[in-house]
This record gives C-alpha cells, structure tokens and sequence, in this order.
C-alpha cells in the first residue's frame, strides 16, 4: 500500500523537519554592533538581510511564532546591530541591520554598512542569506550591490520577497517573473523564490521547509 510517488513522499518529511525545527526553544544569544562581537557557534547559520523596514525582524518572529522575539517597528532601522538567535541546537537565526535608511548619520550608516559587509564575507558557519525583498519595489540598487558582494565570497542566497499581502496576484507574478530572470545571472543565487507575508502568515512554512534542510537535524 505504499504507492506515493517518491518525490512526493520526500517534501512531506521535509515539511515536518520544517515544522520541528521552527517548533523548538528559541533563545536569543547575544547582540553584535561589530564584528569582534558576533559570537562563536558551530552550528549552521542563516542570516535575514535587506532594506531598512523590508520586514526582516517580523519574518523570524512570523517563521518561530513568537510575536516579540526579534524588536519590530514602523520606523526604518529598529534594529541596529546583528541579534543572534538558537533554535535550541539546530540553526542559528541572524536579524541583520537593514542597509538603505536614508535618515540614518553618515557615521552610522558607514558602521553598518562595515558590519554588515564583514559579517556576510567572514562568517564560516554561514549556509544561507536570505535576502528579503519588498514585494511592492522589487529588486534595486542596493539589493543588486549585496547580491554581487555575495557572490564574490561564494555566500548562498536566497530571495525572499516580503509583505506581498499588499500587491496584486498578477504585479506579484510579473515581479517575480522580473525578478527570476535577473537572479539567474548571479551565480550564488538560488532559483526559487519565496513569496511571503508575516501578518498573513503565508509562505512562512515553505521557507522553513527550506530551512530545515541546512539546520542540524539528526
Ligand atoms: P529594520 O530593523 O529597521 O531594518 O526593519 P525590519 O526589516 O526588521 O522590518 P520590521 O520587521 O521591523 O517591519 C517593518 C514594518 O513593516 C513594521 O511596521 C511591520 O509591521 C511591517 N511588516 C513587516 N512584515 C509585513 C508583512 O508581511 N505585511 C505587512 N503588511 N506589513 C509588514
Ligand atoms: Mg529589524
């Protein structure tokens, strides 16, 4: 009675491995406002990177079910250093300062942009970028940038668009579509895009089914 095709039979476990994984104790680590300050782990580690109010603090709290694990806001860079955080003895979560907050004083946009750039290039236990995109923009300049500085220090990454609760289903596929075509040239960019939304809780377990396939699982 086992007639599920093999293919099928393997998403659902990754699924489940998904739904484990984002199950487990999630503990905040430790802040980092510089490099020197990031702290020494041996587990795999994924990063949220993007623009300044792209949604990444409320991704990792929509992904661990927490509302106010990671500090969000209406205000354009809330987070102000690299906050680390275990999913207990599987997978390291990273929430990254946004980078394009125009408001910002030179010298602290010169500090994070330092940071971010050190922490993307030197950290060895890092197995993925998730690289967060408003749905509404698409991919610009700055993301552009980041995704080249990724693939010159061979960095896995992934696009993840955010907030798509507020397009339309057909400007959502023409920017995904968009948006595929110009990832396909850079080489550390993997192909699949994830459509998301924090506040409607959608694609939240299609990105951690994906996650669970770099986490420590045994
Ligand atoms: P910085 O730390 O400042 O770089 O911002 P961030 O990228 O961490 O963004 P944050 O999660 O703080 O969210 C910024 C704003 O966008 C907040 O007002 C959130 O409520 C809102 N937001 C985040 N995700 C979504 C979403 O999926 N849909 C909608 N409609 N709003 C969202
Ligand atoms: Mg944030």
């Amino acid at each position: 009675m086992n007639d599920e095709p093999e293919a099928f039979k393997l998403s659902a476990k990754l699924l489940e491995r998904g739904r484990w994984l984002f199950a487990q104790k999630c503990i905040f680590i430790s802040g980092a406002a510089d490099y020197g300050g990031v702290p020494e782990t041996d587990l795999p580690e994924v990063a949220f990177v993007g623009r300044s109010n792209v949604g990444k603090s409320s991704l990792i709290n929509a992904l661990t079910e927490r509302k106010a694990l990671a500090r969000t806001s209406n205000t354009p860079g809330r987070t102000q250093q690299i906050n680390f955080f275990e999913l207990k003895g599987a997978l390291i979560l990273a929430d990254l300062p946004g980078y394009g907050y125009a408001r910002a004083s030179k010298t602290e946009i010169r500090r994070w942009t330092r940071l971010i750039f050190d922490y993307l290039r030197g950290r060895p236990s890092l197995r993925r970028v998730c690289l967060l995109i408003d749905a509404r923009r698409g991919l610009k300049g700055k993301d552009i940038e980041v995704m080249k500085n990724l693939d010159e220090a061979a960095v896995s990454y992934q696009i993840v668009f955010t907030k798509c609760d507020k397009v339309k289903l057909a400007a959502l596929e023409r920017r995904t579509n968009e948006s595929a075509k110009l990832i396909a040239k850079h080489v550390a960019a993997h192909p699949m895009i994830i459509k998301t939304s924090s506040t409607k809780k959608e694609g939240i377990e299609t990105l951690r089914t994906e996650l669970a396939i770099i986490a420590d699982i045994r």
